[in-house]
């Protein structure tokens, strides 16, 4: 039994209709659960996030991802290691374990690529890389463009181009037509920002990736995406790769004694419980990891559910702070965190 907050859904390969209009279909243990997107197609719950994993070490972790189960891989341009995802890919292919069309990968345009014309081959770029003829869905990184000229990360505002995300969506709407993605997104765009992309696009964003975590839990933009039927992806679900304690940076709630507490009520980790509460909120989660161990149990979250005061404890954990808050580009006239949600 998979449990959405208080509704249950049952493993069976029956697919269950929620009253939220999303579809999640079965739960067991090395099939995940799916999403409905508004193009018609699906994604699964839970996904394996790339953002530094070492080139030398992605290869085997997509791979051992794999073989556990996961059908959904997240990537970038801008994360410098596609082409040893698309290596991973292509080497569970090859043994039999997935066809391509069973699988679900993700990438994003970078900062510096968002003028109209540089999407397409921007893109192209991607699936070279991957080795694919298509990805199931393409995002803009940030709503921020940066000079082509400039570094992948300005030092100062004389990196920022003037170039306007929504002349970036028709690049992206180009991406679609030609077939060389089945859907496209958003990611870190705020309240503000997907609704003027609703307002003029052609072809609707099907999701809004952005940090979800218990510390950083934007039920507000959460709620206003999914009545839109924007989907919200959570990236650094687990607090994110630094988690040390340094200045800045919130300890992540996987460190929480009463979190690990209640891992240890269910038979489950810190780490499981915040997974499974995420998911429970109606949203995907893409935590990373290149750990075998890590990957398989970041994929053991469908078979136990928290019960009301748990849910309330880790609903109160939400401090609104951001493991990727991106403040030198504040001034940034896109910059998606100067307003509430
Ligand atoms: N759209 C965006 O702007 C954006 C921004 C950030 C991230 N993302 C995406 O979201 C993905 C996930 O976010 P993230 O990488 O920032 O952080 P995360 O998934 O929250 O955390 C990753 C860190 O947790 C560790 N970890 C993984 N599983 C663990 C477990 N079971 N127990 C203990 N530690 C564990 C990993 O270490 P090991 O790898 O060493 O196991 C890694 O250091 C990224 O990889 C990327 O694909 C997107």
């Amino acid at each position: 039994m998979f449990i959405i907050r208080s509704i249950k859904i049952p493993i069976n390969f029956r697919s269950f209709r929620t009253t939220r209009n999303l579809n999640y279909s079965t739960c067991a243990k090395k099939k995940a659960c799916v999403l409905q997107l508004n193009n018609g197609t699906q994604i699964p719950v839970l996904g394996l996030g790339t953002y530094l994993s070492p080139p030398d070490q992605v290869l085997q972790a997509v791979k051992d991802a794999i073989s556990v189960g996961y059908r959904h891989i997240d990537c970038a341009w801008f994360y410098g290691n596609e082409a040893k995802v698309g290596a991973g890919l292509h080497a569970k292919i090859a043994d039999g374990t997935i066809k391509r069309t069973n699988v679900f990968v993700t990438s994003k345009l970078w900062n510096n690529h968002h003028a109209k014309d540089k999407v397409v081959p921007m893109l192209k770029e991607s699936l070279s890389k991957l080795r694919l003829d298509f990805v199931d869905l393409y995002l803009i990184h940030w709503p921020m463009g940066f000079k082509e000229t400039a570094e992948p990360l300005p030092a100062n505002s004389s990196g920022y181009s003037d170039v306007d995300y929504l002349e970036t969506w028709e690049g992206m709407e180009e991406c679609v037509h030609l077939g060389l993605t089945k859907g496209i997104g958003l990611s870190n765009f705020n309240s503000e920002q997907v609704e003027r992309v609703l307002d003029n696009c052609k072809v609707k964003p099907v999701v809004n990736q952005v940090e979800v975590n218990p510390n950083m839990n934007p039920k507000k933009l959460i709620k206003f995406c999914k009545e839109r039927d924007i989907v919200v992806v959570g990236y650094s679900p687990l607090g994110g790769t630094d988690s040390t304690g340094r200045p800045g940076v919130p300890l992540p709630t996987i460190r929480d004694p009463k979190v690990i507490q209640m891992g240890k009520k269910h038979d489950k980790s810190a780490v499981q419980v915040v997974l499974n509460y995420l998911v429970s909120l109606g949203i995907v989660v893409i935590p990373k990891s290149v750990t075998k161990s890590r990957i398989e149990e970041n994929f053991d979250i469908f078979d136990f559910s928290l019960d009301i005061s748990e849910v309330a404890y880790l609903d109160s954990c939400n401090k609104k702070q951001r493991c990727v808050p991106l403040k030198e580009y504040k001034d940034h006239p896109y910059f998606p965190f100067n307003i509430e949600f």
